[in-house]
């Protein structure tokens, strides 16, 4: 596997995006990197994901998009197919480990217990969703593994905001944290996109 996690070095906010309507992925994604967000993880939760995807590695080229909530090697290879740089999943088997060893995809496989972490670190992974954080004992339990899992990242996501992202960025096992709170769904449904645009800039401020 020769997948490169540098994109990751971008910024260390990733937000976590449903599209709910196609119309809204290129001024969606135009908006987050205006505001200095380039990684984009559109989830495939919603029927247009990999439709999105597709317009926004085509028309909005200073984003760098990826895919999130992918759940089989099926959707691994449609959303790559689609033109995802970068594959996210909640959880991890040994068909997506596998799928994801046979190309040079970033892959970041979810685990939030030990057990997980060595099934994810035995597989050859390094770089880790830790989802659902909030409820998945936080900051304080990506902390602990730093000491048996001396050379494990993680990308935490659920229950992170502006006013606690800092507890997770400021651990030297986190990568980068996630979330949907930089893509409210009442801004992103009536067009608001000078919103998303400064909600955006703030979390690009945001720095490991
Ligand atoms: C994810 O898939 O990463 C989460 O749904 C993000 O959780 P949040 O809505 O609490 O940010």
């Amino acid at each position: 596997m020769t997948a490169s996690y540098d994109f990751l070095n971008a910024s260390p906010v990733i937000p976590v995006i449903a599209i709910e309507s196609l119309e809204h992925a290129i001024p969606l994604a135009e908006a987050l990197v205006a505001g200095g967000i380039i990684n984009l993880e559109v989830t495939l939760r919603t029927q247009y994901g990999l439709d999105a995807i597709r317009q926004i590695s085509e028309h909005v080229p200073a984003a760098n998009v990826g895919v999130g909530t992918v759940c089989s090697a099926k959707e691994f290879d449609a959303a790559l197919d689609a033109g995802a740089s970068f594959v996210v999943s909640p959880g991890q088997s040994d068909e997506l480990f596998e799928r994801a060893l046979l190309t040079d995809i970033p892959f970041l496989p979810g685990a939030v217990t030990a057990t997980e972490v060595m099934a994810a670190k035995t597989a050859g992974f390094s770089i880790l969703k830790f989802f659902p954080a909030g409820t998945s004992g936080g900051a304080a339990a990506i902390k602990a593994f730093s000491g048996p899992f001396a050379d494990i990242q993680f990308v935490p996501t659920g229950g992170i905001k502006p006013d606690n992202a800092h507890e997770y960025l400021s651990l030297s096992n986190v990568r980068a944290v996630g979330g949907t709170w930089l893509t409210p769904s009442e801004a992103i449904q009536t067009g608001r996109w000078d919103e998303i645009e400064a909600i955006a800039r703030r979390a690009s401020t945001l720095s490991k």
